[in-house]
């Protein structure tokens, strides 16, 4: 196994840690925080989900993670290498890995696209269309033309930057793009909540309501953990392995999470006092789930002063937010093609764009032209989504739990991490890995199952 700086192979890596840690953030930033999160924490007991929450990112979500970004770095290899190059008999979980971003890519897309729709109409000053009982939606993703114009130029700004490269590409705009957003959740999250009757909002969102806690708020908190974090799907793996030999890992892991873990906060801070304004305190109008992003939000901006502004800004958050994350969605299946077909980056790039656009098709027409078909009573965006995140992603943490911690052992993940500094968190990490991370994996798995949360 090579032990050489990424950045000297042919393969290019990161100019630098903190343009590692933004395009890792930049992954782990997306949907998932601006409106999956905010919606389990007003539903989960507030303040107790955000415990809960922090308290699995600092111990489960940092072990896991770490794991995956020095297991890139030592084997320098794209996700199906690295489980090969740990241990041969694990080469089909490498595939396993490979095919969840191969799954998620294409309908990640479709919704970026969606996202890029309504940022259209409040840029233009149309952001009034978009209020209403959600007609606006539901005859634009029905619509057979529009949803594949927004999902193909959602696609064809994720390749741009993927074709450029690790440093020039994914590493430049990280730099631009994290930045920005940080500035703009902050501005929108500090005019939210000079709303009047925000303050109430605020107080339901971070009290911890400790008789809203359940089993459910710990198995919601965890599930959401793992997606947030992006992990199990490779991306870490890839990431890792384009890491300079010189930067600290488990620093650059608690930086990653810190900054995953603020935008998801800030984003609640968004979006629960405006919708607790904007319903009159009533609180189920969170758990609207993804209608929440496109129907509730809309209707939310529609009422406040100033709402086409702050709509317009919102909408670009979502928007940046979800492109650094298809990027790394991207990245990681074209360095898989790269190095198995050992073909340019540039072709991978464009075998990776045609058959996600295929495959986003499915999605889009799932609900235009393929409407009442339905896999397990699911759309098919649905269904991709629920295989991928409930099923593909915790087998493959469980397995690379048990990799690591019983044949590979803790040791090759430790002095990967030791190379350059004292593993502060190693008994914790010996712990996590071993034990508590594949109960927790089962749970989910089983949850995910048998129990709808
Ligand atoms: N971590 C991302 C989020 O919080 C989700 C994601 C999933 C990103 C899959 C990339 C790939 O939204």
């Amino acid at each position: 196994m090579s032990n050489t700086t990424q950045t000297e192979t042919s393969k290019g890596g990161f100019g630098s840690r903190l343009g590692f840690i933004l395009a890792a953030a930049g992954s782990a930033v997306g949907l998932g925080n601006i409106w999956r999160f905010p919606y389990l924490a007003a539903k989960y007991g507030g303040g107790m989900f955000l415990l809960v929450y922090l308290i699995f990112a600092v111990t489960f979500g940092f072990a896991l993670m770490i794991t995956e970004i020095a297991i890139g770095r030592k084997t320098g290899k794209s996700v199906i290498g690295a489980y090969f190059a740990m241990d041969k008999r694990f080469a089909p979980l490498g595939w396993l890995a490979a095919a969840i971003p191969v799954v998620i890519l294409p309908y990640y897309c479709v919704i970026g696209g969606w996202v890029l729709k309504y940022l259209t109409e409040f840029v233009t000053g149309n952001g009034k269309s978009t209020a209403g009982g959600g007609e606006f939606f539901n005859d634009f993703i029905s619509s057979p033309v529009a949803p594949i114009v927004f999902f193909a130029v959602f696609i064809a700004l994720t390749a741009v930057v993927v074709m450029l490269g690790v440093q020039k590409g994914i590493e430049k705009v990280s730099k631009i793009l994290m930045p920005v957003l940080l500035l703009l959740i902050i501005g929108i999250g500090i005019y939210t909540l000079t709303l009047p009757g925000a303050i109430d909002g605020l107080i339901y969102y971070v009290k911890p309501d400790l008789s809203e806690f359940s089993i459910k708020t710990v198995i919601a908190a965890m599930g959401q953990l793992f997606y947030s974090m992006s992990l199990a799907m490779g991306i870490m793996i890839t990431y890792g392995s384009y890491m300079r030999k010189t930067d600290s890992i488990e620093t650059s892991v608690r930086q990653i999470e810190i900054f995953d873990t603020i935008v998801a906060f800030l984003s609640g801070l968004i979006i629960v006092p405006s919708v607790f304004v904007f319903s009159g305190g009533n609180k189920d109008a969170l758990n609207a789930g993804p209608k929440l992003m496109f129907v509730t939000l809309p209707n939310v901006f529609e009422s406040m002063t100033g709402g086409q502004i702050a709509g317009a800004v919102f909408f670009l958050l979502v928007a940046l937010a979800a492109l650094t994350s298809s990027i790394s969605l991207m990245e990681t299946v074209v360095s898989i093609i790269c190095e198995r077909f050992g073909l340019k980056r540039l072709t991978s790039c464009l075998i990776v764009i045609a058959f996600s656009f295929v495959l986003g098709l499915l999605s889009v027409f799932g609900y235009s032209i393929w409407s009442d078909f339905t896999i397990f009573k699911m759309q098919i965006l649905d269904f991709f989504d629920f295989v991928s995140n409930n099923i593909m992603m915790p087998i493959v943490a469980l397995l690379t739990c048990i990799l690591i911690g019983f044949v590979v052992k803790t040791r090759f993940v430790e002095n990967e991490i030791e190379l350059n500094e004292k593993f502060r968190s190693k008994g914790l990490y010996r712990v996590m890995i071993k034990y508590i991370c594949p109960v927790c994996m089962v749970v989910i798995l089983i949850s995910s199952l048998f129990i709808s949360l």
